[in-house]
């Protein structure tokens, strides 16, 4: 099985931690590793190449952490890493992946941001996922909703099939869908043959397979794929998920207990981590002392302080937007 591991997100809730030069996949924010390398480490269990798609910018980190991670030396020395001058969302980063692979390929996508603590589970879970994908389905990982996000999709399910699936509902609908008890969260992750979900793709998006075919076959074809500004520009933007996921009618879905988390904000870091006896969670390499403060989250880095209540930590983006915008 084929690892396409796309981490060209920047993931502006979890700042100071996560920059536009480090973000969120590469930090090292569980046990000295970044979560890039435990997706690696956790998905070379069953699969025997990995393909990078990476904005250009963080090829020397990916290729750092790649040589740093546990895994295999010949599979560290084969991987693929396909560059991106510019992010043009989920669709065309896994298009220009499968472009460079054979039609029979199987592939598993994997998010660079995410944490799985159930190892036993989801190995489990795309090995069914891999069966489901050899009779011609592309496979979405259902995982329990625990609230009414509204940024995630929504996975209808009736067993294995997928009754219908809905990408970023706004609250009102995500509160409905949680309380029916027929929807799961979709975890990120799809596994399919390569020639099924370009063929899907051409059939839905065909603009965004078009263009990944030029952007393609300008690029020097390596094991090194740069992607040229120009071309990749040409590439309408778009996720997976809005183009592809929520229109093709050949979708099967593995719901599992994985343990999973996007680590999405500090809160849903804090829940991972050690917090200290006053659920204070403290990031820093200073000594820190607190003296009757709790439930509090602080982030101190070289250059930058963040010191926010537990609960408020989705606003984390509104400061990184008011600094954009002040600077
Ligand atoms: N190479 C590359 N290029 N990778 C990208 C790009 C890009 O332009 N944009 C995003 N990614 C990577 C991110 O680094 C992340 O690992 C993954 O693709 C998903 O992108 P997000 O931007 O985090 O997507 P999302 O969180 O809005 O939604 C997706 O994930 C949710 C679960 O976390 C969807 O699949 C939802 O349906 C799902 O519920
Ligand atoms: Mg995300």
């Amino acid at each position: 099985m084929k690892n396409l591991v796309i981490c060209g997100g920047s993931g502006t809730r979890l700042w100071p931690l996560s920059r536009n030069l480090m973000p969120k996949q590469f930090a090292k924010l569980i046990n000295n590793k970044s979560l890039f390398q435990l997706a690696l480490e956790r998905n070379s269990a069953f699969c025997d190449s990995f393909c990078i798609i990476s904005n250009v910018e963080h090829f020397f980190l990916a290729h750092d952490q790649m040589d740093a991670s546990e895994l295999n030396k010949k599979i560290v020395k084969d991987t693929k890493y396909i560059l991106e001058p510019v992010g043009r969302n989920t669709a065309p980063a896994i298009a220009l992946a499968c472009l460079t692979l054979n039609d029979d390929d199987m592939v598993l996508v994997s998010p660079s941001d995410h944490l799985i603590k159930n190892h036993e589970e989801y190995e489990k879970a795309v090995a069914r996922a891999a069966v489901l994908a050899e009779q011609g389905n592309i496979v979405v990982f259902g995982v329990k909703p625990a609230y009414a996000e509204t940024g995630y999709g929504y996975i209808e399910v009736d067993g294995e099939d997928v009754i219908s699936f809905k990408e970023k509902p706004d609250a009102k609908t995500a509160g409905e869908y949680v309380e029916s008890g027929r929807y799961y969260w979709n975890s990120g992750m799809f596994c399919f043959k390569a020639g099924k979900f370009l063929e899907e793709l051409q059939r839905h998006a065909p603009e965004i397979y078009d263009a990944c075919r030029v952007a393609l076959e300008n690029a020097s074809n390596s094991q090194y794929v740069r992607i040229g500004l120009e071309d990749m520009l040409m590439i309408p933007e778009d996720s997976i998920d809005y183009s592809v996921i929520e229109k093709c009618d050949c979708l099967k879905v593995v719901v599992s207990d994985i343990g999973w988390s996007d680590v999405g904000s500090f809160d849903s870091l804090s829940a991972e981590l050690e917090n200290d006896k006053d659920n204070n969670l403290i990031i820093s390499n200073k000594y820190v002392a607190t003296i009757d403060v709790n439930d509090m989250i602080v982030v101190d880095t070289d250059d930058a302080l963040l010191i926010c209540k537990k609960g408020s930590s989705q606003k984390v983006k509104d400061v990184v937007h008011k600094i954009k915008t002040v600077k």
